[in-house]
């Protein structure tokens, strides 16, 4: 499929694709561990792979050659910086997507210099210390809120990912982006299909594209009826700042603005409702965890949290585009090739984590990428995400030190690390 001012995709200088397949959809739906077994061996013999198109992409391709898989740590980092040869702007996912598209459901993050450098300065100007203040005292409130609800709640049993776990990321975005009551359900609802379009349970017999267009769709008509209303009556929250926001003299437009609550919508709800999820799992089944954890909790909870970030690494890929001949890892790379890379591999990377296999709360440096391997599109929520994680860790695990959890139900896609459900049990207080 060419798409106008896109590099060609090409078969040119590639070699055979890659025994180790990991194109198949059956492959991303395996817990990480039994992924990583895989990447493993790639990371030893084949840290850059040339691998057949991806199954199951939203819009199928039928010229799409395949793609190159990153796995080391080293060459996440090394795509990640350079961005003069490995771009956003064609796409930071599997499928080649139009770049309005592309514009309409990923905003910055799937730009290039200068255009991502002047939307990202003026958004990250918009976190003043003030809004920052604003969302600190929030979180802390809102935490305990919730977390009353479920320790208090006399059946002892919940479903986590929707009781716990989603809440928090979700009011805190529905509060700094003013998100009216009347428009959260809406929101929450177009949010969990632009995250599950692979997933054949969400889809019922429907379309990835479908989904995700509807999806996309539907967060911009959110979005547009806030941007009415903050014009109407400025708020206190983001999108008042945003349509007052200007770039070299110039209002954003509607679109700018819409994109980039969709952006924001999945990129601060979603990662870290998974991260809790994966965490909580992780430390039923590492009991030993759990004490170390509880026995100084505010000392060790920075650590702590660190570790669940890089456990559960919520999103698994991202790529880019290579715009100029490079070589990875011995690998010839052209102009026009997709780079894939594989954070989950480089988050367990053995020349790297000291026995990656280990859920060791007290792991310490913990450098991984799991918000990106660094760069200009380095993960700009990752420390408000950092305090919501914190927050949330204290509070649940000091008013509910006592859990069970069983198998949770995996998303299974290529992109989010996500969990459908996660039963919970617990005494209640
Ligand atoms: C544990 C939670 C989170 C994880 C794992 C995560 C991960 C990521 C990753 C992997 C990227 C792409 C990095 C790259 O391409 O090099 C990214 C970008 C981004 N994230 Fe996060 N994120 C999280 C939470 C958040 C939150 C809470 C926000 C909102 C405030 C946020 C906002 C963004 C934005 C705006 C970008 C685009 C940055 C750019 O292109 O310049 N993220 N994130």
């Amino acid at each position: 499929m060419e798409i106008e001012g896109f590099l060609p995709a090409t078969t040119e200088n590639k070699p055979d694709y890659c025994d180790v397949d990991i194109s198949r959809k059956s492959f991303w739906a395996q817990p990480a561990l039994q992924m990583d077994d895989v990447f493993a061996h790639l990371r030893a013999e084949h840290p850059v792979s040339w691998q057949r198109p991806i199954e199951g992409a939203v819009v199928p391709d039928p010229d799409d050659p395949g793609f190159w898989a990153v796995v080391r740590h080293a060459d996440i980092k090394r795509v990640s910086h350079d961005n003069d040869t490995f771009v956003s702007g064609q796409g930071v996912m599997f499928d080649r997507l139009p770049p309005l598209f592309l514009e309409m459901a990923l905003s910055f993050l799937a730009m290039d210099p200068p255009r991502h450098d002047k939307l990202r300065r003026l958004v990250s100007k918009v976190f003043t210390p003030r809004q920052i203040k604003r969302i600190d005292d929030k979180i802390e409130h809102a935490t305990k809120e919730i977390i009353d609800g479920i320790a208090t709640d006399p059946s002892g049993e919940i479903e986590f990912m929707g009781r716990c776990a989603s809440l928090l990321p979700l009011r805190m975005f529905c509060d700094l982006f003013g998100v009216p009551d009347h428009l959260v359900e809406a929101t929450v609802t177009h949010i969990t299909g632009a995250v599950s379009w692979a997933d054949e349970e969400f889809l019922a017999g429907r379309t990835a594209a479908e989904v995700q267009l509807e999806a996309i769709a539907g967060l911009h008509q959110v979005a547009q009826e806030i941007i009415e209303m903050r014009r109407a009556h400025r708020g206190d929250d983001i999108m008042s700042s945003l349509v007052e926001a200007e770039i070299d003299g110039q209002k954003l437009t509607d679109f700018e603005i819409s994109s980039f609550f969709c952006l924001l919508s999945g990129a601060a709800t979603d990662t870290t409702k998974t991260t809790l999820g994966h965490a909580t799992r992780a430390l039923s089944l590492h009991p030993d965890q759990r004490d170390w954890l509880l026995a100084d909790l505010d000392a060790r909870v920075g650590t702590a949290v660190e570790e669940f970030i890089r456990w559960a690494t919520p999103l698994l890929t991202f790529s880019r585009t290579a715009v100029r001949e490079t070589e990875l890892s011995g690998q010839k790379i052209m102009p026009g090739d997709k780079v894939v890379m594989i954070y989950l591999s480089g988050n367990f990377d053995e020349t790297v984590f000291d026995q990656p296999r280990k859920f060791d709360l007290s792991r310490s440096p913990n450098p991984h990428v799991s918000f990106g391997g660094g760069g200009i599109h380095f993960c700009l929520g990752a420390n408000l995400a950092r305090t919501m994680l914190r927050a949330e860790t204290r509070e649940l695990f000091s008013r509910i030190p006592e859990f069970q959890t069983e198998e949770p139900d995996l998303l299974g896609t290529n992109f989010i690390h996500g969990i459908k459900r996660l039963p919970f049990r617990f005494s209640p207080q």
